[in-house]
């Protein structure tokens, strides 16, 4: 495994494997490797012949006040983990490597970026878009592989390719849980043991809004109205939003119809926490 931290070393180590006509594979990721993104990382090592992990906490997806100074950095075990799984190179660049000057230059993904996270977190999907464009322009991979926690996301990064005619595949991968429910997250160790137990009341609000759109209902203000009801159980947890959206639009709906998003974001002492599920109300 090769340890690339420039963009030249990346590219040119990429452009050999392409010479071989190998399917290149990215997985984008901050660090602090955990379960979720291993199973990114695995998906794309059985699919494709060369991957590369990019590590990189883009300062341009944090708000003033968010958590950029504190989020973990724990390089050498990062390394530790792709090795292990057979990745080819992880890209680590420094901050002056991805913005050696000011950008004039961003990709902002209208519409899909104005509600859930987009509302609470602004600029913040124009940060994730453009450093998702300059990994693909510096890789540049036949799939890019992202996780449905970060629902959002992923639905903001596919619309970006398909409107900018990207030359590459974005596939979704599953969220990852801990066996109690609580979406795996590189956030979590913010929380106390307390906390993380009560962090799970947030996968059980989402499987009653799923057992309730099984059963039929249909009014989502009914459904957002239960899970509230559960979110209040768990005394530390801050809700932020609870929203059902329509997949492909992500513009809140009245109604339960087509494949729709119920996402949560809510705040426990000092992580602040997202997960979702989706549902396809065709098939009920
Ligand atoms: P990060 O939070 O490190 O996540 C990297 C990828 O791992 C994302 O696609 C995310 O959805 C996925 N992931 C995280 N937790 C997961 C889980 N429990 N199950 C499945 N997948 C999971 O998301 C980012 O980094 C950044 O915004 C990035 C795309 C790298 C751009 O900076």
């Amino acid at each position: 495994m090769e340890v690339a931290k420039t963009i030249e070393s990346v590219r040119s180590l990429v452009k050999a494997a392409r010479r071989e006509a190998k399917k290149i594979g990215l997985v984008p990721t901050m660090g602090a490797l955990h379960i979720g993104h291993i199973s990114l990382i695995e998906t794309a090592v059985k699919e494709c012949d060369f991957v590369v992990v990019s590590i990189f906490v883009n300062p341009t997806q944090f708000g003033p006040t968010e958590d950029f100074e504190k989020y973990p950095r724990p390089l050498e075990a990062d390394l530790e983990i792709c090795k292990k799984a057979g990745i080819d190179i992880v890209f680590a660049p420094a901050t002056e490597q991805m913005y050696p000057r000011e950008n004039f230059t961003s990709v902002n993904v209208e519409k899909l970026t104005e509600q859930l996270c987009g509302r609470s977190r602004p600029g913040h999907f124009r940060g994730v878009a453009t450093i998702c464009a300059k990994l693909f322009n510096i890789v540049q991979p036949d799939i890019a592989y992202f996780g449905q926690k970060d629902s959002q996301q992923a639905i903001v990064i596919k619309k970006m390719v398909a409107d900018l005619n990207m030359p590459l595949r974005i596939a979704i991968c599953p969220t990852v849980r801990e066996p109690d429910g609580l979406a795996v997250s590189s956030r979590n160790q913010y929380l106390t043991k307390e906390q993380k137990k009560e962090a799970t009341y947030i996968y059980k609000s989402l499987q009653k809004a799923q057992e309730m759109i099984d059963a039929g209902i249909t009014d989502c203000e009914t459904i957002i109205r239960q899970m509230y009801s559960i979110l209040n159980q768990a005394p530390s947890i801050k809700i932020e939003y609870v929203s059902v959206v329509d997949a492909e639009t992500v513009q809140n709906i009245d109604q339960i119809a087509g494949k729709v998003l119920v996402a949560v974001a809510a705040r426990i002492g000092l992580a602040r926490l997202i997960d979702n599920i989706l549902v396809d109300a065709s098939k009920q």
